[in-house]
């Protein structure tokens, strides 16, 4: 090719990168997928990388823009909005019940009643209603705090204004999906990736007027805070949502019995792509309320249900390279670089290889020609290789024996726990030595359970990084804002926006800042364990001069595993200098203690042996609701053992030398009242 006709290639590029930049941050509506987008911005780098005269100022290696939520004002939920674990096959779900009636602590034979909704693929909202009148509209954000999207959530013609049935809640926020049918969405294709994209787009629009443009509808299926609400299960609830008013799914069912999921579930895959909205999986959630309330929640995800995905779609496609991913822990996750093949409406271009073994098991190489498989939101993975059309001289993936960012040594370690060695290898070294490791740190710290920081993607945390604005977690909050003014890219408008976030997450909870910190093994509820254990920042950093650890292992929740890591990230320089800083900038919060009205306040329990008709994760959770604790281990600081039946020997003769109260299920069911 002549340079001119290079340049023309690349300028073209520049400007359809500009028109989706300038659609995305300033009128809020992207007009293609991520993948699309991203796709865009690999071409033009790679056509600079190679040609060392192309330059523009729109170039995506010196321009950062970032979502103008300003917008909209943040709210929180009264009750958050949860999101949902799932299930991809029969032994997901069966697994899914059977945690649910140990949970309960019925019989292996109980038959549990499922409210089964097929899964519209579009944006939650929440819409709060006060006797009877539509008062406010949120998205879901980040699960406990939305935006107030209410004008343009008005402009849909589903959704009641006011609604005057007698049975209707004095106060109740009504939860659905907000989604546009693909029969309206195909006059929007030129428009939008997909429906969904179509529906988030329009939903954030800065004026209602926009919004009310398109053929938005919703769907109602669950509420959030209520005062008022008579219903026992999920199944009346949505037969009063459709006398109330609103829109509910037509496919909804109420099913008894995995197999009958089952058999529901594949109707409704067949039927799947002649419906006029798409559709991602099946909800299922356990009809009855009083269940579910005893049930509760683990982390963000409600226990009584559960997301059942349809099977993915695949396409064959050539891997062009492999490339080795460093995750925050340190894990090398292999990426296969594949020929971009649309797979259900994405484009797709890089597929996960897992780890090691999967590559060595698998034989998988470099050329190879392949199936790929995407499901749902799930990253696309390999499914197996053609070996017939593998070139002769074809070789071997080796795996990289040292970290290709710090060159550490690569390391598998032995799992205690399962007693294996792992199937993952990681770079072995520790808090911010290795730059890949320390990227993936920062993103994690910013990320929407952690701190997040509006604006501040994982495309900045790269930026910044790469002009050496940040390096450790505590560089956030100590930004100089006029460098980042001067970036191509950045205007003062941007820049205060930006100022604006990180100032507003200077205050943080100390559960979310322990989260925060990426250490190995700590996710949401482990940090919440944690931050109930210390209550206050100091007493948590304290614990790097204690020599013995052993103390942590009395949470209920925390394993050896937990405590060897929490061990190592504090016995880091680094580390320590990190939570040293972050106590200078921040304002971290105390745990919030549980409400000490409780009948069980400042008691702490323990329960050996088996109880009848409850079981101990509900026990656990009948303690902490009033206001109890519960330990892992008979020690000193024990107040009451319970015993069931077969209890363990040891632990009931340690706690009477210990002198503490050993009690039965019925006295402690008494403590209850
Ligand atoms: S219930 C605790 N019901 O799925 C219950 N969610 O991953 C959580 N969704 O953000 C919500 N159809 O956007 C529920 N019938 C349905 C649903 C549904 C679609 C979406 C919703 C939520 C996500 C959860």
């Amino acid at each position: 090719m002549k340079k001119k006709e290079i340049i023309s290639i690349y300028q073209d590029k520049i400007k359809l990168f500009n028109k989706y930049n300038k659609f995305y941050f300033e009128e809020n509506l992207p007009v293609v997928s991520d993948q699309e987008f991203d796709e865009l911005k690999s071409e033009i780098l790679s056509l600079e990388d190679k040609y060392n005269f192309l330059k523009s100022k729109f170039s995506p290696s010196l321009t950062v823009g970032f979502k103008p939520s300003k917008n909209f004002t943040k709210v929180s939920h009264r009750v958050p909005m949860l999101s949902l674990s799932n299930a991809f096959s029969e032994e997901d779900l069966s697994n899914f019940e059977k945690k649910i009636i140990n949970f309960l602590s019925e019989k292996s034979n109980f038959k549990l009643s499922y409210s089964a909704e097929p899964k519209i693929d579009g944006i939650s909202a929440s819409l709060t209603y006060k006797n009877g009148n539509l008062l406010r509209g949120l998205s879901r954000g980040d699960g406990k705090e939305g935006e107030d999207i209410t004008e343009n959530l008005k402009t849909i013609k589903d959704i009641p204004k006011k609604i005057t049935n007698k049975d209707f809640p004095k106060e109740i926020d009504i939860r659905g999906e907000v989604f546009i049918q693909n029969s309206d969405f195909k006059n929007l294709k030129e428009k939008f990736a997909n429906p969904r994209n179509a529906a988030s787009g329009s939903l954030r629009q800065k004026n209602p007027e926009e919004t009310k443009k398109i053929p938005l509808k919703f769907i109602a299926y669950t509420f959030g805070y209520e005062n008022g609400l008579k219903v026992n299960n999920q199944s009346d609830f949505l037969n009063n949502l459709s006398e109330w008013g609103f829109k509910t799914n037509p496919l909804n069912k109420l099913i008894t019995g995995i197999k009958n999921l089952m058999e529901n579930y594949n109707k409704i895959e067949k039927k799947r792509a002649s419906l006029d909205f798409d559709i991602d999986g099946i909800v299922y959630k356990l009809n009855d309320f009083a269940m579910q309330r005893r049930l509760g929640n683990v982390a963000n995800a409600p226990r009584w249900a559960i997301a059942h995905k349809f099977s993915s779609s695949k396409a064959v496609s050539k891997i062009l390279d492999i490339e080795i991913q460093i995750g925050r822990t340190g894990a090398l996750t292999p990426v296969a670089k594949i020929q971009p093949i649309n797979i259900g409406g994405v484009i797709v271009s890089n597929a996960t290889l897992h780890n090691e073994d999967e590559i060595n098991r698998k034989d998988i190489r470099i050329g190879d020609i392949a199936v790929i498989e995407r499901a749902g939101d799930v990253i696309p993975h390999i499914l197996s290789i053609d070996k017939q059309k593998r070139s002769k001289n074809s070789k071997k993936f080796i795996f990289p024996k040292n970290c290709p960012s710090c060159g550490s040594e690569t390391i598998k370690e032995f799992n205690k726990v399962t007693k294996k060695i792992d199937a993952v290898r990681r770079c072995s070294s520790e808090g911010y030595y290795c730059d890949q490791v320390s990227i993936e740190k920062l993103k994690h710290f910013v990320s929407k359970e952690a701190f997040n920081i509006d604006g501040f993607g994982k495309k900045i945390v790269e930026n910044f990084w790469k002009f050496k604005f940040i390096k450790y977690p505590q560089d956030i909050f100590n930004l100089d804002f006029s460098k980042i003014e001067n970036l191509d890219g950045w205007g003062k408008l941007s820049v205060q926006n930006l100022k604006y976030s990180i100032n507003q997450k200077k205050t943080i909870s100390l559960e979310r800042l322990i989260y925060s910190l990426g250490i190995r093994h700590i996710g949401l509820e482990n940090a919440k364990l944690l931050s109930k254990h210390f209550v206050s920042f100091s007493e948590f950093k304290n614990l790097s001069k204690q020599i013995n650890y052993e103390d942590l292992l009395s949470i209920d929740g925390i394993g050896e595993t937990q405590v060897s890591s929490i061990k190592s990230f504090l016995s880091n320089e680094a580390n320590i200098k990190v939570l040293n800083e972050l106590e200078k900038v921040l304002l971290i919060k105390d745990a919030i203690q549980n409400s000490d009205d409780g009948l069980l306040n400042n008691k702490t329990f323990l329960v050996t042996g088996k109880l009848n008709g409850i079981s101990r994760a509900e026990v656990k959770s009948l303690i902490e609701e009033n206001s109890g604790k519960t330990i892992s281990s008979v020690s000193k600081k024990l107040n009451f053992l319970i015993i069931g039946e077969k209890p363990t020997k040891k632990k009931v003769d340690y706690a009477k030398q210990l002198k503490i109260k050993i009690i039965d299920q019925a006295e402690f069911l008494k403590m209850l009242n």
